[in-house]
């Protein structure tokens, strides 16, 4: 059987989920993201080559939400190097991204970085010595570099709808303050949050933006070392079994990849030693994961061989 050719099977995928009914449901609790039109779908598989292999809307702007927890991670172990995890555990939750109850019980110090009180306390670190908006530049040149484009931007409309109702990340970071975790004011640790949470980026710059993470942590453009291959790998790690809340188990048996989500619809997913993969799709599953993200991401590894828990054996 011959390989399968990825643009073929790019556009395949792209058509098809545009043909599905089963959208999945918007993420309605940030009233900014419950008005995207969930009949929207793009797919974009950067590759070592620097080249970027595109289907559906994948020039389309949306929400990152907490895929952005991968950069601000990377960022914050930059920083504080392993020192970090005395203050973010990582080890799955099990729990729903925004649970509170686990918190309690251990003591104000979250499970992982990727639910919302870890990514909390992550953004706590990188704003430790700096002023919000200077901790808010940081995060921004960095994945301005990290997908070769200036143009990326914060969708300050989607900031201060999540500013308005952000009441139960409140709940957490006031909780983690009590414990003596959090080291900067509550308010402009969530400031941070609600802002790097917010960055709009279409599928093709979020695919270029992690492909240090395919690439024993080097930008394949520029050849440049982002992180070590080691950080690397570590960071591949935590996304697989942390990067989809209480459905990354699911998400491992399906796809098979290092993944991380957000509640805005999209998936970024790491294919090591290969490419970076970069789904949107507004509509949500029940763990609040992209319904037909996910669906799409279980066709590419099958239809491509890329699981790196090794392929069907009958690709396509
Ligand atoms: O803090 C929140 O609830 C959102 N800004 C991000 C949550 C999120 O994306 C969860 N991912 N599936």
């Amino acid at each position: 059987m011959p390989a399968p050719h990825l643009p073929d099977v790019v556009a395949e995928i792209a058509a098809e989920m545009r043909a599905r009914p089963d959208r999945g449901e918007v993420a309605t609790y940030i009233p900014e993201l419950g008005r995207v039109d969930t009949n929207q779908f793009g797919l974009a598989v950067a590759l070592g080559d620097g080249s970027i292999v595109c289907g559906g809307d994948c020039d389309a702007a949306f929400s990152i939400q907490s895929v952005s927890k991968v950069f601000t991670l990377t960022l914050a172990l930059g920083f504080a190097g392993d020192r970090l995890w005395n203050r973010v555990g990582r080890e799955p939750s099990g729990s729903r991204f925004n649970s509170i109850v686990q918190l309690e019980h251990e003591r104000g110090v979250p499970r992982n970085p990727f639910i919302n009180a870890g990514a909390i306390a992550v953004t706590d670190h990188i704003l430790s010595g700096h002023q919000p908006r200077e901790a808010l530049g940081e995060i921004m040149r960095f994945m301005q570099f990290l997908a070769s484009d200036d143009t990326i931007f914060i969708d300050k409309a989607v900031a201060a709808s999540e500013e308005r109702t952000g009441f139960n990340n409140r709940a957490l970071a006031n909780f983690m303050k009590g414990f003596g975790v959090l080291e900067n004011p509550v308010e402009y640790v969530l400031g941070v949050y609600f802002h790097h949470c917010a960055i709009a980026m279409n599928c093709r710059q979020l695919a270029r933006a992690g492909s240090f993470l395919a690439h024993r942590g080097k930008h394949p453009e520029t050849g440049f070392s982002v992180v070590t291959p080691e950080r690397a790998k570590r960071i591949n790690a935590i996304m697989l079994t942390c990067g989809h809340y209480d459905g990354s188990g699911e998400f491992a048996y399906r796809v098979g990849l290092p993944g991380k989500s957000g509640v805005g619809g999209g998936i970024l997913a790491i294919v090591p030693g290969k490419a970076s993969v970069a789904v949107w799709s507004p509509g949500l599953d029940a763990a609040g994961n992209s319904h037909l993200g996910r669906i799409a991401l279980e066709t590419l590894t099958r239809r491509m061989g890329w699981s790196i828990f090794g392929a069907d054996s009958d690709p396509i």
